[in-house]
């Protein structure tokens, strides 16, 4: 692996492989001093184009633990702003003596171009609405760590679909995993046709549903998802209210979920929208185990890309 650019090019192994490291670095995280000189000398890049919280603080946290240097960029305040392209910016940062670059960009597919024109390595932290393959990896420890297997399950995700790089990741690596993936929400935020041809993975394939009920029945997992409302340009849904009533999750439509289903979200949670308030307390909601795996995944990630050079 040269750079994390989705989920999509990712095998079976590959994941497995990620998962199993990030298990064993978890511990360092809870030792009194939770730092190892292993990554020492490197300089780690955070290039972040549209806000975030846990990404790029856990991808800080991650860095820090590991001893690894950081320089932080933020495109307000840069040359950026002075007309400099993506490019040029990132080739004057690189000659800085950058090691790896952590990206997030509005636009599909930066990461894979930046990629085939820099040669260190590459990690993909949310490109516009294609992919988050970090946000996936961390959803799969959180799952094998509370159901203790990842194969077998039926996973529901709810929500704004079409625009959600993050259930794009997730569609694809439960599915890799061996998991049933069924989504629902508003139709005009689900996958169309072309688009549900590309993330289904057979044998256990990714089914659409019109009604959430039918994506719910008998889930092992659910995740909930913000409304991408940033990447519609027009309004795809009446209002956020309406959203609520017909797909917001509450105690009443979780009730044809697997008795132990987890509950899950991957921030930021608009609450009394996609979850109605009574779900802070729900038993079985693993929303803030989810940021803290992140930690460690994240740990995985950038030690297999950085200790091979
Ligand atoms: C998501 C993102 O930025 O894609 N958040 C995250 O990284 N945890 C989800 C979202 O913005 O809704």
């Amino acid at each position: 692996m040269k750079s994390l650019l989705d989920i999509y090019s990712l095998s079976f192994s590959e994941i497995e492989e990620i998962l199993i490291l990030a298990e064993n670095l978890k511990e360092i995280l809870g030792r009194p001093i939770p730092k190892v000189p292993t990554l020492r000398g490197k300089q780690v890049l955070l290039l972040f184009y549209e806000p975030s919280t846990r990404t790029k603080f856990s991808f800080e946290r991650a860095c820090k633990v590991l001893s690894a240097d950081l320089m932080s960029f933020s495109a307000k305040g840069s040359s950026i702003e002075k007309g400099e392209t993506l490019l040029d910016t990132v080739k004057n940062l690189c000659a800085l003596g950058v090691n790896l670059i952590v990206i997030r960009h509005p636009l599909s597919g930066t990461p894979h171009f930046l990629s085939k024109h820099i040669p260190i390595p590459i990690v993909n932290a949310g490109d516009g609405r294609h992919e988050h393959p970090t946000q996936a990896l961390l959803d799969l420890l959180t799952v094998k760590e509370k159901l203790g297997t990842l194969s077998d399950l039926k996973v529901a995700i709810i929500g704004d679909i079409k625009h959600s790089r993050v259930a794009h990741s997730d569609i694809l690596a439960f599915q890799k995993m061996g998991s049933q993936v069924f989504v629902s929400g508003p139709a005009h935020l689900l996958p169309e046709p072309k688009e549900q041809a590309f993330f289904e993975i057979k044998p256990r394939g990714f089914r659409v549903c019109y009604k959430m009920e039918e994506a719910l029945k008998g889930a092992d997992v659910v995740m909930a998802l913000r409304i991408q409302r940033e990447r519609h340009g027009e309004a795809l849904i009446p209002s956020l209210l309406e959203y609520a009533q017909t797909f917001g999750l509450n105690k009443k439509t979780l009730e044809i979920i697997k008795e132990k289903a987890l509950l899950m979200h991957p921030g930021p949670i608009n609450w009394g929208v996609e979850l109605s308030f009574e779900l802070e307390n729900y038993p079985f909601q693993v929303i803030l185990d989810q940021v803290e795996n992140g930690v460690a995944i994240r740990m995985a990630v950038l030690l297999k890309l950085l200790s091979g050079d």
